[in-house]
């Protein structure tokens, strides 16, 4: 058995989202983003040197089929690395997912996130993520990867994450708002669909400066963002709310108003959001929603409110998969001689 570099990755959910490019080339957003970290959403990704002329990638024990793109676009990106940072040798990479892929949980976060962390960490021998940022700093892994996939720069700290766009592309950077514990939010992800999206969130961002709406949105981000750090900070949801799930309306609305329009909500979601709004004001229930690109529903709210809350999801969707989460503290690294689907 070869050691083999773990890492655990999380996913994340943004409360001001990104979607638009300044520069693709340099992945550039137009606008700052900020997202709470998860937990329970997370890629597990294992890389070793292989005496092999190709990286080889596995997707291992996954009831969750992987997009056909999954594969090349991680073989892309390990090319990359390897001319950035200089390393020749091929990895062998086995990776999963603990959720489904493509359908508004961003794996792309998570996935781009762990392999980014995974390649480096088995390059340089690394034997935790404290010894990898030695060698490459945050902001230097934060380049990385999200030259794989811009919200995966957000997955490499915990809590409350900001992502600056800063004046330059050079001059972006992450940077932790709050830590997990600051506050005790869940989310519970509605899953209504693990049929893959139509139209990738790499697509979309360059279609968003088509809406005649863009312009209007982009202007208005600075404050909102401001809004929403300051709720969060104070921990006061009920500020917090209805900013995010405007926010989250807004970037659907981009989308929708694009050319090509892109619809990503399937009807069960947009049915789902009236039924959250109705409980909310029947049962005094502070929780609201925040959507990524896909057709699942993440519902946030304080800790109080689960109980009650999970008990009326059962009654009235229980065909559908729920999956819960929390704010999550970062990715994880370290070495095994195993690969332990645990
Ligand atoms: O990281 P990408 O290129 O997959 O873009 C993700 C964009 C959204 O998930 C829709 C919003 C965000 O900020 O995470």
């Amino acid at each position: 058995m070869s050691p083999k570099c773990r890492v655990r990755a999380p996913s994340n959910i943004a409360l001001v989202k990104y979607w638009g490019k300044r520069d693709a080339s340099t992945a550039w957003p137009t606008n700052s983003s900020l997202s709470m970290t998860l937990s329970t959403a997370f890629t597990e990704t294992w890389a070793e040197p292989t005496k092999a002329r190709e990286h080889e990638i596995s997707f291992v024990r996954t009831n969750h089929a992987t997009t056909s793109q999954a594969p090349s676009r991680a073989i892309k990106h390990l090319d990359f690395l390897s001319r950035e940072c200089g390393f020749s040798t091929k990895l062998k990479i086995s990776t999963r997912n603990s959720f489904p892929m493509a359908s508004g949980i961003a794996s792309s976060a998570s996935g781009l996130c762990a392999l980014t962390l995974a390649a480096l960490g088995a390059w340089t021998h690394s034997s935790n993520l404290a010894e990898l940022v030695k060698t490459f700093p945050i902001d230097k892994l934060a380049r990385f990867t999200r030259m794989g996939s811009g919200s995966a720069c957000r997955s490499l700290l915990g809590g409350l994450v900001q992502w600056h766009v800063g004046e330059s592309s050079d001059d972006q950077r992450v940077e932790q708002i709050t830590p997990a514990h600051h506050w005790d939010i869940f989310d519970q992800i509605m899953i209504f669909s693990n049929e893959h999206k139509t139209v990738s969130s790499s697509e979309g961002h360059l279609l968003a400066a088509s809406s005649p709406m863009f312009a209007a949105r982009v202007a208005g981000l600075k404050e909102k963002l401001a809004l929403v750090t300051n709720a969060w900070r104070e921990r006061n949801f009920s500020l917090l709310g209805p900013l995010i799930e405007q926010e989250a309306l807004e970037m659907h609305a981009i989308m929708m108003t694009s050319t090509p329009p892109v619809n990503y909500i399937a009807p069960k979601a947009w049915e789902f959001l009236t039924w959250l709004r109705e409980v909310r004001a029947t049962h005094g229930i502070q929780a609201f929603f925040t959507l990524d690109a896909g057709t699942n529903v993440h519902v946030l709210g304080e800790r109080k409110y689960l109980e009650v809350l999970t008990k009326l999801l059962r009654n009235d969707w229980e065909q559908n998969i729920f999956m819960l989460d929390e704010i999550g503290s970062g990715p994880t690294l370290d070495v095994c001689e195993e690969i332990d689907l645990g």
